[in-house]
């Protein structure tokens, strides 16, 4: 059976393409149902258009709360037999409408090896801290900050690193190869 992806970016969207080029290329079998998105004029809009990939796009202040528009997502991921919710550079908390239809099937990755760095601009943080080390890690989403029981790992050696630019272009790389990993491995576990 195809397995249904639903992806939820707020940003740029490389790790959206990544994970279309993964099912494209056939290396992932599964399908992406639809892209969720609080940013009406995030650059992943357009890639997924491009893709001709349904989106659902929402301004959170057009909601009276989390509740109200969640309970729209948890409608639409059931409409699409959703999977598995993926997050990727989704700037917001998952609240109990969502949590409590697809605990334990919300994945997010984050840059930098949890429980290090948390929440927003952990690169940043890694640079602020003189780490010799950061990463990437894939992680089951609950109700925290990128608190959720950790999926997977990727180290990454900074000590030799000029700036930020180098820093994320090397975090991006492992984020776009560990992603697809990670999703291949989950769908296979869904029957
Ligand atoms: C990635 O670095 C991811 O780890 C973080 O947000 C960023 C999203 O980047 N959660 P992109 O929009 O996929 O390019």
């Amino acid at each position: 059976m195809m397995k249904h992806l639903a992806i939820f970016a707020s940003g740029t969207g490389s790790n959206f393409d990544a994970i279309a080029d993964a099912i494209d290329q056939g290396e992932l079998r599964a399908t992406i149902s639809l892209l969720v998105c609080d940013r009406p004029n995030a650059m992943v809009i357009q890639k997924a258009k491009e893709r001709g990939i349904t989106t659902f796009c929402f301004r959170p202040k057009d909601y009276q709360s989390k509740s109200d528009y969640e309970k729209l997502i948890v409608e639409k991921l059931e409409f699409y037999q959703t999977d598995l919710v993926v997050l990727a550079g989704y700037m917001r908390l998952i609240g109990t409408e969502l949590l409590s239809a697809y605990e334990g099937k919300i994945i997010n990755i984050h840059p930098s090896l949890l429980p290090n760095f948390k929440g927003k601009d952990a690169v940043g943080q890694a640079i602020a801290s003189k780490a010799t080390e950061t990463g990437v890690t894939v992680h089951y989403v609950d109700s925290g900050m990128d608190t959720g029981k950790v999926i997977e790992q990727v180290a990454l050696d900074i000590s030799n690193m000029n700036g930020r630019d180098e820093i994320e272009t090397e975090i991006h790389k492992i984020e776009h190869r560990l992603y697809k990993k990670v999703i291949k491995q989950l769908l296979e576990d869904i029957k």
